[in-house]
Protein backbone atom coordinates (compact mmCIF):
# COMPACT_ATOMS: atom_id res chain seq x y z
CA UNK A 1 0.00 0.00 0.00
CA UNK A 2 1.35 3.64 -1.24
CA UNK A 3 0.68 5.89 1.92
CA UNK A 4 0.33 10.05 0.78
CA UNK A 5 0.25 11.18 4.13
CA UNK A 6 1.19 14.28 5.25
CA UNK A 7 0.57 16.32 2.43
CA UNK A 8 -0.54 19.84 3.70
CA UNK A 9 -3.53 20.43 0.83
CA UNK A 10 -5.39 17.24 2.57
CA UNK A 11 -5.53 19.50 5.91
CA UNK A 12 -6.48 22.52 4.03
CA UNK A 13 -9.11 20.55 1.75
CA UNK A 14 -12.65 22.44 2.80
CA UNK A 15 -14.49 20.06 4.75
CA UNK A 16 -18.41 19.15 3.44
CA UNK A 17 -19.37 18.39 7.47
CA UNK A 18 -19.43 21.80 8.77
CA UNK A 19 -22.96 21.33 9.47
CA UNK A 20 -23.30 17.52 10.86
CA UNK A 21 -25.22 17.01 13.32
CA UNK A 22 -22.24 15.28 15.67
CA UNK A 23 -20.20 18.98 15.66
CA UNK A 24 -21.74 19.25 18.87
CA UNK A 25 -23.22 16.09 20.05
CA UNK A 26 -23.23 14.34 23.47
CA UNK A 27 -22.71 10.86 23.09
CA UNK A 28 -23.57 8.17 25.10
CA UNK A 29 -21.68 4.84 25.04
CA UNK A 30 -23.73 1.81 26.05
CA UNK A 31 -21.99 -1.15 26.87
CA UNK A 32 -24.51 -3.40 26.12
CA UNK A 33 -23.52 -6.92 27.93
CA UNK A 34 -24.20 -4.66 31.09
CA UNK A 35 -26.91 -1.95 30.17
CA UNK A 36 -29.94 -4.34 30.78
CA UNK A 37 -30.97 -8.04 30.44
CA UNK A 38 -34.39 -8.67 29.25
CA UNK A 39 -34.59 -12.28 29.50
CA UNK A 40 -32.66 -12.43 32.29
CA UNK A 41 -29.51 -15.00 31.48
CA UNK A 42 -27.05 -12.53 33.09
CA UNK A 43 -25.86 -11.23 29.75
CA UNK A 44 -27.22 -7.57 28.61
CA UNK A 45 -28.88 -7.55 25.37
CA UNK A 46 -30.70 -5.51 22.54
CA UNK A 47 -34.28 -5.70 24.09
CA UNK A 48 -32.96 -4.51 27.30
CA UNK A 49 -31.52 -1.51 25.60
CA UNK A 50 -35.30 -1.39 24.21
CA UNK A 51 -36.61 -1.14 27.57
CA UNK A 52 -34.81 2.37 28.47
CA UNK A 53 -35.27 4.22 25.41
CA UNK A 54 -37.18 6.50 27.92
CA UNK A 55 -33.63 7.26 30.20
CA UNK A 56 -31.36 7.99 26.75
CA UNK A 57 -34.48 10.87 25.95
CA UNK A 58 -35.04 11.84 29.00
CA UNK A 59 -31.21 12.52 29.52
CA UNK A 60 -31.17 13.86 26.07
CA UNK A 61 -28.26 12.74 24.52
CA UNK A 62 -27.70 12.98 20.69
CA UNK A 63 -26.70 9.73 20.19
CA UNK A 64 -25.75 6.63 21.46
CA UNK A 65 -22.96 4.51 20.52
CA UNK A 66 -23.12 0.90 20.97
CA UNK A 67 -19.86 -1.36 21.76
CA UNK A 68 -19.96 -4.54 19.85
CA UNK A 69 -22.97 -6.97 19.42
CA UNK A 70 -21.36 -8.95 16.84
CA UNK A 71 -21.02 -13.09 16.86
CA UNK A 72 -17.92 -13.46 19.00
CA UNK A 73 -16.59 -16.27 21.46
CA UNK A 74 -16.39 -13.04 23.83
CA UNK A 75 -12.75 -13.62 24.75
CA UNK A 76 -12.06 -9.72 24.97
CA UNK A 77 -16.02 -8.88 25.83
CA UNK A 78 -17.20 -8.63 21.76
CA UNK A 79 -13.45 -6.97 20.86
CA UNK A 80 -13.17 -10.18 18.88
CA UNK A 81 -15.62 -10.79 16.27
CA UNK A 82 -16.21 -13.90 14.38
CA UNK A 83 -18.82 -12.43 12.14
CA UNK A 84 -19.18 -8.45 10.97
CA UNK A 85 -22.61 -9.10 9.29
CA UNK A 86 -24.78 -10.40 12.00
CA UNK A 87 -25.43 -10.32 16.26
CA UNK A 88 -24.05 -12.71 19.13
CA UNK A 89 -27.43 -14.66 19.65
CA UNK A 90 -27.07 -14.15 23.44
CA UNK A 91 -27.67 -10.04 22.07
CA UNK A 92 -30.65 -10.83 19.90
CA UNK A 93 -31.08 -10.70 16.19
CA UNK A 94 -30.42 -8.57 13.30
CA UNK A 95 -34.49 -7.58 13.71
CA UNK A 96 -34.32 -6.77 17.25
CA UNK A 97 -31.64 -3.80 16.22
CA UNK A 98 -33.84 -2.76 13.50
CA UNK A 99 -36.17 -1.99 16.00
CA UNK A 100 -33.91 -0.49 18.36
CA UNK A 101 -32.40 1.63 15.65
CA UNK A 102 -36.46 2.61 14.95
CA UNK A 103 -36.91 3.25 18.49
CA UNK A 104 -34.11 5.06 19.09
CA UNK A 105 -34.39 7.31 15.85
CA UNK A 106 -37.96 7.95 16.43
CA UNK A 107 -36.87 9.24 19.77
CA UNK A 108 -34.93 11.83 18.55
CA UNK A 109 -31.40 9.85 19.31
CA UNK A 110 -29.21 8.52 16.61
CA UNK A 111 -27.07 5.51 16.42
CA UNK A 112 -23.06 5.15 16.24
CA UNK A 113 -21.59 1.16 16.45
CA UNK A 114 -18.07 -0.13 16.94
CA UNK A 115 -16.20 -1.17 14.09
CA UNK A 116 -13.14 -3.63 15.06
CA UNK A 117 -10.89 -3.44 11.85
CA UNK A 118 -7.39 -4.36 13.35
CA UNK A 119 -8.02 -8.00 14.20
CA UNK A 120 -10.86 -10.41 14.04
CA UNK A 121 -11.35 -13.18 16.72
CA UNK A 122 -9.29 -16.54 16.10
CA UNK A 123 -13.15 -18.19 15.36
CA UNK A 124 -13.80 -16.06 12.16
CA UNK A 125 -14.30 -17.77 9.27
CA UNK A 126 -11.20 -15.98 7.45
CA UNK A 127 -8.71 -17.33 10.12
CA UNK A 128 -9.98 -20.82 10.51
CA UNK A 129 -10.01 -21.24 6.99
CA UNK A 130 -6.12 -19.27 6.98
CA UNK A 131 -4.88 -21.87 9.56
CA UNK A 132 -6.21 -24.84 7.67
CA UNK A 133 -4.31 -23.50 4.54
CA UNK A 134 -0.71 -24.07 3.70
CA UNK A 135 2.02 -21.75 4.66
CA UNK A 136 2.45 -18.52 2.07
CA UNK A 137 -1.57 -19.69 0.93
CA UNK A 138 -3.77 -16.22 -0.14
CA UNK A 139 -5.73 -17.65 2.92
CA UNK A 140 -3.11 -17.04 5.27
CA UNK A 141 -2.13 -13.55 3.07
CA UNK A 142 -5.35 -11.99 5.16
CA UNK A 143 -3.73 -11.81 8.85
CA UNK A 144 0.09 -11.63 9.66
CA UNK A 145 1.45 -14.51 9.82
CA UNK A 146 5.72 -15.07 9.52
CA UNK A 147 8.30 -17.68 9.58
CA UNK A 148 11.26 -17.53 11.67
CA UNK A 149 13.43 -20.42 12.80
CA UNK A 150 14.89 -19.01 16.09
CA UNK A 151 12.42 -17.41 17.80
CA UNK A 152 8.83 -14.93 16.90
CA UNK A 153 9.44 -12.57 14.42
CA UNK A 154 10.13 -9.69 16.30
CA UNK A 155 10.33 -8.48 19.79
CA UNK A 156 6.44 -7.06 20.19
CA UNK A 157 4.86 -7.62 23.17
CA UNK A 158 0.78 -7.93 23.50
CA UNK A 159 -0.78 -4.81 24.97
CA UNK A 160 -2.85 -7.33 27.30
CA UNK A 161 0.83 -9.55 28.00
CA UNK A 162 3.23 -11.81 26.91
CA UNK A 163 4.66 -11.65 22.98
CA UNK A 164 2.09 -10.92 20.31
CA UNK A 165 3.22 -13.46 18.32
CA UNK A 166 1.36 -16.67 18.90
CA UNK A 167 3.39 -20.00 16.91
CA UNK A 168 0.97 -21.90 14.39
CA UNK A 169 2.30 -25.32 15.34
CA UNK A 170 0.72 -26.07 18.20
CA UNK A 171 -2.65 -25.42 16.64
CA UNK A 172 -2.52 -27.19 13.59
CA UNK A 173 -0.59 -29.79 14.96
CA UNK A 174 0.86 -29.84 11.36
CA UNK A 175 5.15 -29.82 10.39
CA UNK A 176 5.13 -27.76 7.61
CA UNK A 177 3.73 -24.92 10.36
CA UNK A 178 7.01 -25.38 12.17
CA UNK A 179 8.71 -21.74 12.98
CA UNK A 180 5.11 -19.86 11.99
CA UNK A 181 4.23 -17.75 14.04
CA UNK A 182 0.80 -15.09 13.76
CA UNK A 183 0.75 -11.71 15.00
CA UNK A 184 -1.70 -10.95 17.74
CA UNK A 185 -1.44 -6.89 19.63
CA UNK A 186 -4.35 -8.16 22.00
CA UNK A 187 -4.68 -11.37 23.02
CA UNK A 188 -3.86 -14.65 21.32
CA UNK A 189 -7.36 -15.13 20.33
CA UNK A 190 -7.41 -11.64 18.11
CA UNK A 191 -5.50 -12.37 15.41
CA UNK A 192 -4.35 -8.91 14.01
CA UNK A 193 -5.48 -8.54 10.05
CA UNK A 194 -3.02 -7.72 7.13
CA UNK A 195 -4.09 -4.43 5.64
CA UNK A 196 -1.76 -4.83 2.77
CA UNK A 197 -4.29 -7.15 1.74
CA UNK A 198 -7.06 -6.67 -0.72
CA UNK A 199 -9.93 -8.82 0.31
CA UNK A 200 -9.58 -7.12 4.06
CA UNK A 201 -9.91 -3.68 2.11
CA UNK A 202 -13.04 -4.68 0.52
CA UNK A 203 -14.41 -6.69 3.49
CA UNK A 204 -14.10 -3.36 5.46
CA UNK A 205 -16.19 -1.31 2.42
CA UNK A 206 -19.02 -3.99 2.59
CA UNK A 207 -19.45 -3.60 6.49
CA UNK A 208 -19.47 0.57 6.39
CA UNK A 209 -22.72 -0.28 3.23
CA UNK A 210 -24.10 -2.47 4.85
CA UNK A 211 -24.48 -1.21 8.25
CA UNK A 212 -25.21 2.36 6.91
CA UNK A 213 -28.41 0.36 4.74
CA UNK A 214 -29.41 -0.94 8.46
CA UNK A 215 -29.63 2.77 9.31
CA UNK A 216 -26.81 3.08 11.65
CA UNK A 217 -25.23 6.96 11.48
CA UNK A 218 -21.71 6.12 12.43
CA UNK A 219 -18.65 4.33 13.23
CA UNK A 220 -16.68 4.38 16.32
CA UNK A 221 -13.12 3.09 15.08
CA UNK A 222 -11.55 -0.18 17.60
CA UNK A 223 -7.57 0.63 17.76
CA UNK A 224 -7.79 3.22 14.21
CA UNK A 225 -4.00 3.91 15.26
CA UNK A 226 -3.22 -0.02 14.95
CA UNK A 227 -3.99 -0.96 11.46
CA UNK A 228 -0.66 -0.47 10.03
CA UNK A 229 2.50 -1.62 10.78
CA UNK A 230 5.84 -0.17 10.11
CA UNK A 231 7.21 -1.54 7.04
CA UNK A 232 9.16 -4.52 7.98
CA UNK A 233 8.08 -5.29 10.99
CA UNK A 234 11.34 -4.04 12.77
CA UNK A 235 11.83 -4.77 16.86
CA UNK A 236 10.60 -2.16 19.41
CA UNK A 237 13.57 -0.39 20.99
CA UNK A 238 11.72 -0.48 24.08
CA UNK A 239 11.22 -3.98 23.76
CA UNK A 240 8.25 -6.25 24.56
CA UNK A 241 7.18 -4.54 27.89
CA UNK A 242 6.77 -0.87 25.75
CA UNK A 243 3.52 -0.01 28.02
CA UNK A 244 4.97 -0.67 31.52
CA UNK A 245 7.83 1.03 30.55
CA UNK A 246 6.62 4.02 29.12
CA UNK A 247 4.16 3.52 32.81
CA UNK A 248 7.11 3.43 34.73
CA UNK A 249 8.75 6.77 33.14
CA UNK A 250 5.98 8.48 33.32
CA UNK A 251 4.90 9.26 36.74
CA UNK A 252 6.12 13.18 36.31
CA UNK A 253 2.95 13.99 34.51
CA UNK A 254 2.76 17.01 32.41
CA UNK A 255 6.55 17.81 33.37
CA UNK A 256 7.24 14.34 31.10
CA UNK A 257 4.96 15.34 28.46
CA UNK A 258 8.19 16.41 26.35
CA UNK A 259 10.09 13.20 26.93
CA UNK A 260 6.94 10.91 25.90
CA UNK A 261 7.94 8.33 23.41
CA UNK A 262 6.10 7.39 20.34
CA UNK A 263 3.88 4.64 20.24
CA UNK A 264 6.57 2.25 18.23
CA UNK A 265 6.54 0.64 15.64
CA UNK A 266 3.23 -1.20 15.76
CA UNK A 267 1.20 2.05 15.98
CA UNK A 268 0.01 4.84 14.53
CA UNK A 269 2.16 4.47 11.20
CA UNK A 270 1.28 7.30 8.65
CA UNK A 271 -0.32 4.72 6.03
CA UNK A 272 -3.28 4.05 8.37
CA UNK A 273 -4.87 7.56 7.14
CA UNK A 274 -4.99 5.90 3.69
CA UNK A 275 -7.85 3.67 4.96
CA UNK A 276 -9.49 6.49 6.33
CA UNK A 277 -9.47 8.25 3.48
CA UNK A 278 -11.05 4.94 1.63
CA UNK A 279 -13.81 4.82 3.76
CA UNK A 280 -14.56 8.50 3.87
CA UNK A 281 -15.18 7.90 0.15
CA UNK A 282 -17.59 5.06 0.89
CA UNK A 283 -19.52 7.30 3.51
CA UNK A 284 -20.02 9.64 1.33
CA UNK A 285 -21.51 7.73 -1.27
CA UNK A 286 -23.93 6.33 0.92
CA UNK A 287 -24.94 8.75 3.06
CA UNK A 288 -24.52 12.07 4.69
CA UNK A 289 -22.63 13.33 7.77
CA UNK A 290 -22.10 9.86 8.70
CA UNK A 291 -19.57 10.08 12.42
CA UNK A 292 -16.58 8.19 12.01
CA UNK A 293 -14.60 8.62 15.59
CA UNK A 294 -11.13 7.35 16.21
CA UNK A 295 -9.68 4.94 19.29
CA UNK A 296 -6.73 6.32 18.77
CA UNK A 297 -4.36 6.48 22.00
CA UNK A 298 -1.51 8.47 20.56
CA UNK A 299 1.23 10.67 21.87
CA UNK A 300 0.02 14.32 21.39
CA UNK A 301 -3.07 16.08 20.14
CA UNK A 302 -1.47 17.00 17.06
CA UNK A 303 -1.11 12.90 16.18
CA UNK A 304 -4.41 12.52 16.68
CA UNK A 305 -5.72 15.90 14.68
CA UNK A 306 -3.99 13.78 11.18
CA UNK A 307 -6.66 11.31 11.92
CA UNK A 308 -9.63 13.79 11.13
CA UNK A 309 -8.36 16.03 8.52
CA UNK A 310 -11.35 16.64 5.80
CA UNK A 311 -10.94 13.78 3.99
CA UNK A 312 -10.96 11.29 6.80
CA UNK A 313 -12.51 11.11 10.17
CA UNK A 314 -14.75 12.90 11.76
CA UNK A 315 -13.50 13.10 15.72
CA UNK A 316 -11.20 11.29 17.77
CA UNK A 317 -11.71 10.71 21.19
CA UNK A 318 -9.41 13.26 23.87
CA UNK A 319 -7.65 11.07 25.74
CA UNK A 320 -5.08 13.64 27.00
CA UNK A 321 -8.67 15.10 28.34
CA UNK A 322 -9.30 11.90 29.79
CA UNK A 323 -5.94 11.36 31.64
CA UNK A 324 -5.70 14.80 32.30
CA UNK A 325 -7.14 13.92 35.65
CA UNK A 326 -7.64 16.69 38.37
CA UNK A 327 -5.19 19.22 37.41
CA UNK A 328 -6.11 22.64 36.45
CA UNK A 329 -3.07 23.64 34.35
CA UNK A 330 -3.24 20.22 32.47
CA UNK A 331 -6.91 20.69 31.56
CA UNK A 332 -6.49 24.10 30.32
CA UNK A 333 -3.27 23.41 28.26
CA UNK A 334 -5.54 20.21 26.47
CA UNK A 335 -8.22 22.33 25.87
CA UNK A 336 -6.18 25.06 24.07
CA UNK A 337 -4.27 22.45 22.43
CA UNK A 338 -7.03 20.38 21.20
CA UNK A 339 -9.36 24.02 20.53
CA UNK A 340 -5.85 24.90 18.03
CA UNK A 341 -5.04 21.41 16.43
CA UNK A 342 -8.65 19.81 16.04
CA UNK A 343 -9.42 23.53 14.81
CA UNK A 344 -6.81 24.08 12.22
CA UNK A 345 -8.25 21.03 10.27
CA UNK A 346 -11.46 22.17 10.81
CA UNK A 347 -12.90 19.68 13.26
CA UNK A 348 -14.94 19.77 16.08
CA UNK A 349 -12.45 19.24 19.63
CA UNK A 350 -14.27 16.10 21.50
CA UNK A 351 -14.20 15.48 25.59
CA UNK A 352 -14.66 12.43 27.32
CA UNK A 353 -14.09 11.35 30.68
CA UNK A 354 -14.96 7.32 31.36
CA UNK A 355 -15.30 4.55 28.42
CA UNK A 356 -15.86 0.82 29.37
CA UNK A 357 -11.23 0.64 29.43
CA UNK A 358 -10.85 3.10 32.34
CA UNK A 359 -11.66 3.60 35.93
CA UNK A 360 -14.74 5.19 36.44
CA UNK A 361 -14.15 8.75 36.65
CA UNK A 362 -16.22 8.80 40.31
CA UNK A 363 -13.57 6.88 41.41
CA UNK A 364 -10.22 7.70 39.25
CA UNK A 365 -10.47 11.31 40.49
CA UNK A 366 -10.76 10.37 44.38
CA UNK A 367 -6.93 9.34 43.64
CA UNK A 368 -3.58 11.45 43.92
CA UNK A 369 -2.16 12.43 40.66
CA UNK A 370 0.36 9.64 41.06
CA UNK A 371 -1.48 6.78 41.54
CA UNK A 372 -1.29 4.82 38.13
CA UNK A 373 -5.37 3.62 37.93
CA UNK A 374 -4.48 2.51 34.32
CA UNK A 375 -4.61 -1.42 35.64
CA UNK A 376 -7.54 -1.28 37.60
CA UNK A 377 -8.34 -1.24 40.94
CA UNK A 378 -8.59 -4.43 43.26
CA UNK A 379 -9.14 -4.57 46.91
CA UNK A 380 -5.99 -4.89 47.64
CA UNK A 381 -5.50 -1.69 45.92
CA UNK A 382 -5.69 1.62 48.49
CA UNK A 383 -9.93 2.30 48.46
CA UNK A 384 -10.95 5.70 46.72
CA UNK A 385 -13.17 8.35 48.75
CA UNK A 386 -16.46 8.11 47.33
CA UNK A 387 -17.68 11.29 48.79
CA UNK A 388 -14.50 12.83 46.89
CA UNK A 389 -14.88 11.14 43.99
CA UNK A 390 -18.24 12.44 43.33
CA UNK A 391 -18.10 15.49 44.11
CA UNK A 392 -15.05 15.82 41.45
CA UNK A 393 -16.49 13.72 38.60
CA UNK A 394 -19.65 16.10 38.66
CA UNK A 395 -17.76 18.93 38.56
CA UNK A 396 -15.44 17.26 35.67
CA UNK A 397 -18.33 16.25 33.86
CA UNK A 398 -20.43 20.21 34.33
CA UNK A 399 -17.52 22.03 33.43
CA UNK A 400 -16.80 19.17 30.28
CA UNK A 401 -20.64 19.93 29.34
CA UNK A 402 -19.89 23.83 28.69
CA UNK A 403 -16.96 23.37 26.37
CA UNK A 404 -17.20 23.25 22.89
CA UNK A 405 -17.16 20.47 20.66
CA UNK A 406 -18.87 17.04 20.96
CA UNK A 407 -19.06 15.39 24.50
CA UNK A 408 -19.02 11.54 25.50
CA UNK A 409 -20.48 9.55 28.07
CA UNK A 410 -20.18 6.19 29.41
CA UNK A 411 -23.31 4.29 30.71
CA UNK A 412 -23.74 4.76 34.51
CA UNK A 413 -21.75 7.92 34.57
CA UNK A 414 -25.04 10.08 34.72
CA UNK A 415 -25.76 7.91 38.24
CA UNK A 416 -22.35 8.84 39.27
CA UNK A 417 -21.38 5.14 39.35
CA UNK A 418 -18.07 4.35 41.14
CA UNK A 419 -15.67 1.66 39.78
CA UNK A 420 -16.37 -1.80 41.51
CA UNK A 421 -13.25 -1.78 43.06
CA UNK A 422 -13.50 -4.73 45.24
CA UNK A 423 -13.90 -7.17 43.08
CA UNK A 424 -13.31 -10.70 43.77
CA UNK A 425 -11.08 -12.23 41.67
CA UNK A 426 -12.85 -15.50 41.14
CA UNK A 427 -15.36 -13.31 39.30
CA UNK A 428 -13.09 -11.17 36.96
CA UNK A 429 -13.39 -11.74 33.12
CA UNK A 430 -11.23 -9.27 31.47
CA UNK A 431 -8.57 -10.97 29.67
CA UNK A 432 -5.45 -8.66 31.29
CA UNK A 433 -6.42 -10.76 34.62
CA UNK A 434 -5.45 -13.74 33.18
CA UNK A 435 -2.42 -12.51 30.74
CA UNK A 436 -0.80 -10.79 32.89
CA UNK A 437 -0.25 -13.78 35.67
CA UNK A 438 -3.00 -11.59 38.06
CA UNK A 439 -0.73 -8.49 38.04
CA UNK A 440 -3.42 -6.66 36.43
CA UNK A 441 -7.01 -6.48 37.73
CA UNK A 442 -8.05 -4.80 34.36
CA UNK A 443 -11.45 -3.79 32.93
CA UNK A 444 -14.22 -4.88 34.34
CA UNK A 445 -14.58 -2.24 37.37
CA UNK A 446 -16.41 -0.28 35.22
CA UNK A 447 -18.51 -2.65 33.23
CA UNK A 448 -20.44 -3.90 35.84
CA UNK A 449 -24.48 -4.25 34.93
CA UNK A 450 -25.72 -1.54 35.85
CA UNK A 451 -28.52 -0.63 38.60
CA UNK A 452 -31.80 0.28 37.41
CA UNK A 453 -34.10 0.04 40.95
CA UNK A 454 -33.27 0.67 44.56
CA UNK A 455 -34.48 -3.13 45.26
CA UNK A 456 -34.56 -6.28 43.12
CA UNK A 457 -32.21 -9.32 42.66
CA UNK A 458 -30.09 -7.30 40.35
CA UNK A 459 -31.12 -3.79 41.15
CA UNK A 460 -33.06 -4.09 37.80
CA UNK A 461 -30.58 -5.17 35.28
CA UNK A 462 -32.74 -8.17 35.29
CA UNK A 463 -35.21 -9.90 37.16
CA UNK A 464 -33.32 -13.57 37.77
CA UNK A 465 -30.77 -11.89 39.27
CA UNK A 466 -27.85 -13.38 37.06
CA UNK A 467 -25.22 -11.06 36.23
CA UNK A 468 -22.26 -11.69 34.49
CA UNK A 469 -20.32 -9.60 36.32
CA UNK A 470 -21.08 -8.92 40.70
CA UNK A 471 -22.75 -5.90 41.80
CA UNK A 472 -20.92 -4.21 44.76
CA UNK A 473 -22.88 -3.46 47.82
CA UNK A 474 -25.48 -0.43 47.96
CA UNK A 475 -25.87 -0.57 44.27
CA UNK A 476 -29.13 0.05 44.15
CA UNK A 477 -28.77 3.54 45.65
CA UNK A 478 -27.55 4.44 42.58
CA UNK A 479 -30.11 3.48 40.03
CA UNK A 480 -32.43 6.04 38.02
CA UNK A 481 -35.02 4.81 40.38
CA UNK A 482 -33.44 6.38 43.56
CA UNK A 483 -32.22 9.15 42.07
CA UNK A 484 -35.51 10.05 39.64
CA UNK A 485 -36.90 13.76 40.85
CA UNK A 486 -33.86 14.17 43.29
CA UNK A 487 -32.75 17.97 43.54
CA UNK A 488 -29.43 17.20 43.69
CA UNK A 489 -28.82 13.95 42.06
CA UNK A 490 -26.61 13.24 39.93
CA UNK A 491 -28.94 12.37 37.50
CA UNK A 492 -30.94 15.27 37.64
CA UNK A 493 -27.58 16.90 37.51
CA UNK A 494 -26.47 15.23 33.84
CA UNK A 495 -30.19 16.25 32.66
CA UNK A 496 -30.02 19.66 33.36
CA UNK A 497 -26.66 20.14 32.16
CA UNK A 498 -27.74 18.41 28.65
CA UNK A 499 -30.45 20.80 28.45
CA UNK A 500 -29.05 23.54 29.23
CA UNK A 501 -26.20 22.95 27.06
CA UNK A 502 -27.72 22.88 24.11
CA UNK A 503 -30.54 25.22 24.76
CA UNK A 504 -27.19 27.79 24.94
CA UNK A 505 -25.63 26.20 22.40
CA UNK A 506 -22.53 25.51 24.08
CA UNK A 507 -21.30 22.97 21.35
CA UNK A 508 -20.75 25.19 19.00
CA UNK A 509 -19.05 28.19 20.89
CA UNK A 510 -15.86 28.93 21.70
CA UNK A 511 -13.55 29.72 24.22
CA UNK A 512 -12.18 32.37 26.06
CA UNK A 513 -10.13 32.26 29.62
CA UNK A 514 -10.70 34.55 32.10
CA UNK A 515 -8.40 35.25 34.77
CA UNK A 516 -8.20 33.09 37.48
CA UNK A 517 -6.35 31.81 40.76
CA UNK A 518 -4.00 28.33 40.35
CA UNK A 519 -6.08 25.42 40.48
CA UNK A 520 -9.34 27.41 39.55
CA UNK A 521 -10.45 27.82 35.41
CA UNK A 522 -12.62 30.37 34.14
CA UNK A 523 -13.73 30.84 30.86
CA UNK A 524 -16.38 32.68 28.97
CA UNK A 525 -18.40 30.46 26.38
CA UNK A 526 -20.74 33.24 24.35
CA UNK A 527 -22.69 34.66 27.32
CA UNK A 528 -22.10 31.44 29.61
CA UNK A 529 -19.81 31.31 32.16
CA UNK A 530 -17.60 27.49 32.85
CA UNK A 531 -15.85 27.65 36.13
CA UNK A 532 -13.74 24.46 37.83
CA UNK A 533 -11.72 24.67 41.11
CA UNK A 534 -9.69 21.77 41.67
CA UNK A 535 -8.43 23.19 45.07
CA UNK A 536 -9.14 22.36 48.49
CA UNK A 537 -10.34 25.78 49.27
CA UNK A 538 -13.37 27.96 48.43
CA UNK A 539 -12.97 30.32 45.40
CA UNK A 540 -14.83 33.93 45.07
CA UNK A 541 -15.89 35.00 41.74
CA UNK A 542 -16.34 38.24 42.04
CA UNK A 543 -19.04 40.46 40.22
CA UNK A 544 -20.37 37.17 39.08
CA UNK A 545 -24.14 37.44 37.77
CA UNK A 546 -26.67 34.29 37.88
CA UNK A 547 -25.79 31.00 38.50
CA UNK A 548 -27.09 28.78 36.08
CA UNK A 549 -26.05 25.11 37.51
CA UNK A 550 -23.69 23.94 39.94
CA UNK A 551 -22.12 20.73 40.81
CA UNK A 552 -22.86 21.04 44.50
CA UNK A 553 -25.96 21.29 46.42
CA UNK A 554 -28.05 23.09 47.46
CA UNK A 555 -26.57 25.33 45.26
CA UNK A 556 -26.08 27.65 47.97
CA UNK A 557 -24.44 31.02 46.46
CA UNK A 558 -22.85 32.10 49.52
CA UNK A 559 -23.82 35.64 50.02
CA UNK A 560 -25.25 38.01 47.72
CA UNK A 561 -23.05 39.45 44.31
CA UNK A 562 -20.48 37.09 44.22
CA UNK A 563 -20.46 33.42 43.59
CA UNK A 564 -18.43 30.80 46.23
CA UNK A 565 -17.13 28.20 43.86
CA UNK A 566 -16.51 25.46 47.02
CA UNK A 567 -13.74 23.13 46.64
CA UNK A 568 -14.06 20.26 43.73
CA UNK A 569 -16.89 22.36 42.75
CA UNK A 570 -18.22 23.47 39.12
CA UNK A 571 -20.77 26.00 37.95
CA UNK A 572 -22.29 27.79 35.02
CA UNK A 573 -22.82 31.55 35.04
CA UNK A 574 -25.06 33.88 33.19
CA UNK A 575 -22.63 36.32 31.71
CA UNK A 576 -24.35 38.84 29.39
CA UNK A 577 -21.72 39.82 26.66
CA UNK A 578 -20.50 43.82 27.77
CA UNK A 579 -21.92 43.24 31.62
CA UNK A 580 -19.66 42.21 34.58
CA UNK A 581 -17.14 39.82 33.21
CA UNK A 582 -16.74 37.53 35.95
CA UNK A 583 -13.82 39.75 37.23
CA UNK A 584 -11.37 38.61 39.40
CA UNK A 585 -11.70 35.43 41.17
CA UNK A 586 -10.11 35.96 44.89
C1 LIG B 1 -9.97 -1.12 22.20
C2 LIG B 1 -11.21 -1.41 23.01
C3 LIG B 1 -10.86 -2.38 24.08
C4 LIG B 1 -10.36 -3.64 23.44
C5 LIG B 1 -9.21 -3.36 22.47
C6 LIG B 1 -8.97 -4.53 21.57
O1 LIG B 1 -9.00 -0.48 22.93
O2 LIG B 1 -11.76 -0.21 23.49
O3 LIG B 1 -11.92 -2.63 24.94
O4 LIG B 1 -9.92 -4.53 24.41
O5 LIG B 1 -9.51 -2.29 21.62
O6 LIG B 1 -9.99 -4.65 20.63
CA1 LIG C 1 -29.84 -11.46 28.14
Amino acid sequence: MTSTDDCLSQSLAPRADTDAWWRDAVIYQIYPRSFADANGDGIGDIRGIREHVDHLAALGVDAVWLSPFYPSPQVDAGYDVSDYFDLAPEYGSLEDLDALIADLHEAGIRVVIDMVPNHSSDQHEWFRAALEAAPGSSERDRYIFRHRDDGAPNNWGSLFGGPAWQPVEPLTGRSEDRDWYYLHLFAAEQPDFNWSNEDVHEHFRTFLRFWVERGVDGFRVDVAHGLVKAEGLPDDDLGPDRWNVIASQGEGGAADREKLPDVGPAFNQPGVHDIYREWRRVLDEVGTDILMVAEAWVPTEADAALYVRADEMSQAFNFPFLVAGWDAAELRRVIDVSLAEYGAVGAPATWVLSNHDVVRHASRLAYPADMDTDPGIGPKDPQPDAELGLARARAATLFMLGLPGSAYLYQGEELGLPEHTTMEDEARQDPLWERTNHLVPGRDGCRVPLPWTRGGASHGYNTTGRTWLPQPEGWGEHSPEAQEGREGSTLTLYRRAIALRRERRLGLGSVEWLQADPGVLLLRNGRTGVALNTTEHPVTIAGACELLITSWYPADRGGTGAVVLPPNGACWLEMPTGGPDGGDPR
